[in-house]
This record gives structure tokens, C-alpha cells and sequence, in this order.
């Protein structure tokens, strides 16, 4: 039997391109997960940068950055977000600055509301191939995390019919290094993690492609770099082992005990009723 070909998109960084076979598959939903400053945002301008090359319809939907910041740090690598826009072939949809008079920005964080303008964004760029950005999902179920699934589930089914190949990022916290919710983990296509840790007193970031669908994919984690005028590097493969890079199991369900206890406002010693 013949195998299906896979139309594959870049990511817009070529030497993670080679990682992942040529790119990611067309129509695929990507969670690109990690704590913050890990590289989420930036990947995700990468990735747009290369549909506005390509000639796809771009959407960037920002909850965490206004729209500026978005194009301010874009600019840093040398894309031109201000002109895409211009020239219909990105719509960046604020869901930060809710700006009243601004057709494109999100007066809640409501899930179906983010699903109509997505819509709405891409009938307004006509059609074709489009690449979608979500930064980020969590900040929709951040004050109701057991939904994140259910959402993530909502978002998927209603947008995969209109030809998006798409990045939702979800942010991990820097304390336990887990997601608000577990969401779009489960529901994702793929999953590419981003993580941070400081070495000999020096902040190091890295990659690695955790699933990817469909792809005989890289398995190893990467170092990479931020650079001014480029963006991101990918750098060495790293011999590290997993515990290098979390924080050990015992460390961890210490902070998780912290937390559960915040939110439930236990105090130490004190049980929930059976
Ligand atoms: N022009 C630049 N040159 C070099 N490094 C830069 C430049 N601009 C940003 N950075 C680095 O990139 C980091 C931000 O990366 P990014 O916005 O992708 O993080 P993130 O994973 O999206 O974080 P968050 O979850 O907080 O949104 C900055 O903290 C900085 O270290
Ligand atoms: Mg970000």
C-alpha cells in the first residue's frame, strides 16, 4: 500500500523544520507548552512570519501582550507585522487592550466568543491555507481549569473545518512546571515543550518535540538561543536527563501539596471531609 503524503508546513525555523520532517503537518492543532520566557510567544511570531512569506491567512490572537507588543517584538527579528496587517494578510486579535472602537479585539476571555472572531478573521482574509496562533489558551480557563479539556475540545472541533493549521500555547507555571488545567495536551495533534533552567547561575532554554502525529519526529531535547536580528536558534543537542531539567518528584508534590491547599484554603495538617 502506498503511503498518504503529508503536506507539511514550516515552522519558519529551518533547523526545526529538519526536527519535525519538513514542518507540521496541514490542518494539525499544536500545543506549544512551557513556562514563561521559555520562547512561546517568539516561536509562534516564527511561525506566522513564515505564512506571511508563504501567502497564508494569518491570525494571531494575543491574551497575555497587547497587539504593539506583538509587533514591537516581532520587529526585533526583522518582520514587518504593522505592513502584514496592512496588507490583509494578518489580523492580530487583542483580547488584552479591549479596545472599544477596534473590530478586532476580545471584549472577554469566553471561548466561543474567541471561536466567532477567529471565524470572522479568517472570512475577513478570505480564502485558503491559514495559520492560526492562540496565546494564550490558558488565559481562558485560568479561573476554571477543570474546563480546559472540554474548551480545548470545543476550539478544535468547531476550527478544524476551516483549514488552520494552528499553535495554542498553554503556560506552565515556573514553580511546578505544570499546566493550568491539563487542556490542549490531550486534544493536540502535536506538542512541542519549551523549558528553562539555570545552570552554573545562567538561564539556558530548550526544546523538545514531545508528540508529534503522523511524524517520525526528533526525540532528543535541544538547547536553543534568542538572538537580536534572528530570533530563535536552535543549538547543541544537550546530554541532559529529565531531572535536570525539572525539579524532583519530591520538591514537586511539596509545591502541588502548597497550592492544593491554597486553593481549597486548607490549613497544613487539616484533611477534606470524605
Ligand atoms: N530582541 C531580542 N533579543 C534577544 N532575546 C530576546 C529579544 N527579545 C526577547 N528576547 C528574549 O525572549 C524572552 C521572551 O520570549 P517569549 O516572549 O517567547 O516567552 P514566552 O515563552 O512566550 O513567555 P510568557 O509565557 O511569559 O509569555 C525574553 O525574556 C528575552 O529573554
Ligand atoms: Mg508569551
Amino acid at each position: 500500500m502506498q503511503k498518504i503524503l503529508v503536506e507539511r508546513l514550516s515552522t519558519g525555523i529551518r533547523e526545526f523544520d529538519k526536527l519535525l520532517k519538513g514542518g507540521i503537518p496541514r490542518g494539525f492543532f499544536v500545543a506549544v507548552v512551557g513556562e514563561p520566557g521559555t520562547g512561546k510567544s517568539i516561536f509562534c511570531q516564527h511561525f506566522i512570519a513564515q505564512g506571511i512569506k508563504e501567502g497564508d491567512k494569518n491570525i494571531y490572537v494575543t491574551t497575555e501582550e497587547s497587539r504593539e507588543s506583538i509587533i514591537a517584538q516581532a520587529s526585533q527579528f526583522g518582520w514587518d507585522f504593522a505592513r502584514a496587517i496592512d496588507d490583509d494578510k494578518l489580523v492580530i486579535i487583542d483580547a488584552l487592550m479591549r479596545g472599544k472602537d477596534d473590530p478586532w479585539t476580545l471584549v472577554e476571555l469566553d471561548v466561543e466568543m474567541l471561536v466567532n472572531k477567529i471565524i470572522e478573521a479568517k472570512k475577513y482574509l478570505g480564502f485558503g491555507r491559514a495559520r492560526l496562533v492562540v496565546d494564550s489558551m490558558s488565559a481562558f480557563w485560568l479561573d476554571k481549569p477543570a474546563m480546559a479539556r472540554k474548551y480545548s475540545y470545543f476550539v478544535k472541533r468547531i476550527l478544524s473545518r476551516w483549514d488552520f493549521t494552528a499553535l495554542l500555547v498553554s503556560q506552565y507555571a515556573v514553580t511546578t512546571s505544570l499546566g493550568f488545567g491539563f487542556g490542549i495536551e490531550h486534544v493536540a495533534d502535536g506538542i512541542i515543550r519549551f523549558k528553562r533552567s539555570i545552570i552554573g547561575g545562567r538561564l539556558r532554554r530548550f526544546v523538545i518535540i514531545e508528540k508529534m502525529r503522523q511524524t517520525p519526529h526528533d526525540l532528543n531535547l535541544y538547547e536553543i538561543g534568542i538572538e537580536d536580528g534572528k530570533g530563535i536558534v536552535i543549538k547543541a543537542r544537550t546530554g541532559l536527563r529529565k531531572e535536570d531539567t525539572v525539579l524532583p518528584r519530591r520538591v514537586l508534590d511539596k509545591i502541588i501539596e502548597a497550592e492544593l491547599r491554597k486553593e481549597y484554603e486548607l490549613s497544613p495538617g487539616e484533611e477534606e471531609e470524605e
